[in-house]
């Protein structure tokens, strides 16, 4: 499904989740997509944060501030959410509006964030309503919150954000029975229709970067660790389709690491309040920084090359580096 691109900003996003354009969707079973014009010079600055939603607590607070005050600097175009948005058991429905408003509208007031929020799940929320984060009434409560069906893309022309619906994959939590398996079970199947959507959508994108959005890391030496059916399932795709990035969240720490066997990067941006575990996991990866605290994630774009920065509860960066688009070479460190 390709649509005319639309000036950014809510009017375009709103019109693209119209119920008009779902049923179209419906019948071609690709995954979604949603356009973001980039900035009049064709750049584009994205904050990534996971891992968050606690009514402030846990310097979740903190964390948003300094996100606003980056967002102004940097002047970003919008926010992508890695997932567990709501702790401990997601909403607990589409009417769980004083508790969403607590812990997202009310805490990430600065206006350089009144920008669209793109969001995956994380395990978390599927402990609670899993199908509410995406319901008409909660975006009715604050329009930024953009989940489409789980799994979507955001196409930005110079890059392509293909966020991907990471906890059917975990093969434990089809043990536990919190969990809203609603529209997903049976899991082999929905996998295999999501890695196939995302593997369609991989070989037609012409974007000049291809970042991968889920929850769970795929490589990690923090607490969790990565995550074995990921690695079986979903790193192959990424490989296969030169995939510069995986983003993910889970781990609650804020994290780079590169393959030792491909150009993808493994960045973890968990740290949008609970953190400090102290717990620490093997990687076979190649470890380049590792903050165990609580921050954030930037990301500059052009067409030549990707500047990332990790930023701490204060707001001071933590590490930064470049990308350019062969990804042979590293720029900063
Ligand atoms: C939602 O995602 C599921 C699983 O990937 C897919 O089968 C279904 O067609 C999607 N629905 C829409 C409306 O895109
Ligand atoms: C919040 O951040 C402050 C300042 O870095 C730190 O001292 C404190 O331990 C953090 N609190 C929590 C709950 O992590
Ligand atoms: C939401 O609606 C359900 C079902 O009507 C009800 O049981 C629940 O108490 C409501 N929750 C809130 C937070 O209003
Ligand atoms: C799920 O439960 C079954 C039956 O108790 C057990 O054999 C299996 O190892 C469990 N799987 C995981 C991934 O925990
Ligand atoms: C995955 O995690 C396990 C346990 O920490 C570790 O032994 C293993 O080396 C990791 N695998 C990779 C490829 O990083």
């Amino acid at each position: 499904m390709h649509l005319e691109r639309c000036n950014s900003g809510m009017s375009s996003v709103a019109l693209l989740v119209s119920p008009l354009l779902l049923l179209l969707s419906l019948a071609s079973a690709e995954l979604q997509r949603v356009q973001h014009a980039p900035k009049e010079d064709g750049s584009l600055t994205v904050l990534a944060v996971g891992d968050w939603g606690r009514g402030g607590q846990y310097n979740q607070t903190l964390v948003a501030e300094q996100m606003g005050v980056i967002g102004e600097k940097l002047n970003a175009d919008f926010i992508i959410s890695t997932g567990d948005n709501f702790y401990n058991d997601g909403l607990s429905g589409d009417n769980d509006t004083a508790f969403f408003k607590a812990s997202f509208t009310e805490i990430y007031t600065a206006e350089s964030l009144q920008k669209p929020w793109y969001i995956v799940l994380g395990n978390h929320d599927y402990t609670g309503d899993a199908l509410a984060q995406q319901s008409p009434a909660i975006r009715e409560v604050d329009s930024r919150w953009i989940s489409v069906n789980k799994s979507f893309i955001v196409e930005s022309e110079i890059v392509e954000f293909f966020l991907v619906d990471t906890s059917p994959f975990v093969l434990k939590y089809w043990n536990e029975s919190k969990f809203d398996w609603r529209n997903v079970a049976p899991r082999d199947t929905y996998i295999a229709n999501l890695l196939k959507d995302l593997e369609d959508a991989l070989t037609e994108s012409k974007a000049t970067w291809k970042i991968v959005v889920g929850h769970h890391p795929i490589s990690s030496g923090c607490e969790h660790g990565n995550t074995t059916e990921l690695r079986e399932h979903l790193l192959p795709v990424l490989k296969a389709h030169g995939v510069h990035m995986y983003l993910n969240g889970h781990d609650h720490c804020l994290q780079r690491i590169s393959s030792i066997d491909s150009p993808v990067e493994f960045v973890t941006s968990g740290g949008g309040s609970k953190a400090w575990a102290g717990k620490f996991k093997a990687t076979t990866d190649r470890m380049e920084f590792l903050y165990d605290g609580q921050g954030f994630l930037s990301m500059q774009l052009t067409e030549a090359e990707a500047n990332l920065v990790f930023y701490d509860v204060t707001g001071a960066v933590l590490h930064s580096w470049g990308l350019t688009k062969s990804d042979a070479a590293r720029i900063v460190s």
